[in-house]
């Protein structure tokens, strides 16, 4: 089974040139994600640490923490085939009893929908094969206005990208939650697929059914998605978004602050010690903030015990 390439390279970063090489991941042959911490240059002119604000960090849960490393693993299955749910580690263990309702494979975008009947839960998971290396790149950092939100604008290769998939899967979720009395609905996705998640919540929270009763949202590593209007509406929806960043993880501090992104919040932080963190405030200094400027890419490839995209290749 093929994978496609998952690869980030020539990374703008900060709004200064910083050259960061990240190895590609190839079908089964290579598996080398190569990085080196950004070479920001230091100065009051970064806009990481210019305009955070702080407020105390709080423990995260055990409760919580359960759940972050329950959903990554179908947030890792979406970089799978997951047709028949034979897709390796991700389709084994704790997923193994899934079943599969529907695979949208558009190219360019792909997610799935399946149900845990344990968990009585609908599970909305999306890929974003899209270029993220492509989209990660200063003359890329396009923000485009977010259809029916005044003042909202997004990235505009999300956007595009999210609008290949999004009807498909608002269809095909509106005719199935009546189906499932008693289910919750959870969305996830890794670096740009919890970017689409977030922008498919959007469209779910007017699926009558679903509220934040019932609709959860699992992020890892996820991108700005746009400016400062979309992320207060984002937060202002008042959904459950768990947001989680692992360590220094690059990719949710792209693209840059610079550019008018920004995250929303809260943030759910894993610290260097594993413990985690919650960061009510987006953009605090106190969670991953506080590592600026020394990001990499490793720490987005691997959340929990969860090597995204290589769980695919790890057959029984
Ligand atoms: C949050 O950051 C501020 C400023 O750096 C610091 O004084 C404070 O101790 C931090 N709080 C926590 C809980 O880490
Ligand atoms: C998505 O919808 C289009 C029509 O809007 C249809 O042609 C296509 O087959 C659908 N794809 C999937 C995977 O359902
Ligand atoms: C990890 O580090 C944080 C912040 O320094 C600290 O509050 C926490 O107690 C540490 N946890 C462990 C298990 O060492």
């Amino acid at each position: 089974m093929a994978i496609s390439k998952f690869s980030i390279r020539k990374i703008f970063t900060l709004g200064l040139v910083s050259l960061l090489v990240c190895g590609e991941l190839l079908s089964n042959t290579r598996i080398g994600i190569a990085t080196y911490a950004v070479p920001i240059t230091n100065g009051d002119t970064s806009p990481e640490s210019s305009s955070t604000s702080s407020t105390p960090a709080i423990m995260v849960s055990p409760a919580d923490d359960t759940q972050f490393k329950f959903w990554v693993k179908y947030a890792s299955a979406a970089y799978c085939n997951v047709e028949g749910w034979n897709c390796g580690v991700a389709c084994q263990g704790v997923t193994a009893q899934t079943r599969l309702l529907q695979y949208f494979d558009q190219t360019v975008n792909k997610a799935y929908v399946a149900a845990n009947d344990q968990k009585k839960s609908i599970v909305v998971a999306f890929r974003g094969t899209a270029d993220i290396e492509g989209f990660m790149q200063d003359s890329q950092f396009y923000l485009t206005d977010y259809p029916g939100i005044t003042g909202a604008k997004i990235h505009a290769g999300f956007l595009n990208t999210f609008q290949m998939i999004n009807k498909n899967v608002t269809n095909f979720v509106k005719e199935i939650v009546p189906k499932y009395p008693g289910y919750n609905v959870i969305l996830t996705g890794h670096s740009l697929g919890g970017a689409m998640a977030i922008l498919q919540l959007l469209e779910f929270v007017n699926i009558p059914g679903l509220s934040r009763d019932n609709l959860f949202v699992y992020t890892y590593g996820e991108p700005r998605i746009g400016n400062d209007v979309f992320a207060k509406y984002v937060e202002n929806l008042r959904i459950n978004i768990f947001r989680v960043v692992n360590k220094n993880d690059l990719i949710p501090h792209l693209p840059p602050r610079a550019f008018t992104y920004i995250q929303h919040s809260p943030e759910f932080f894993v610290h260097s010690n594993n413990t985690m963190f919650e960061c009510p405030v987006a953009e605090d200094i106190n969670c991953s903030n506080s590592l600026t400027p020394n990001f990499d890419l490793i720490a987005h490839a691997n959340y929990f015990d969860t090597a995204f995209v290589i769980t695919c290749l790890a057959k029984k």
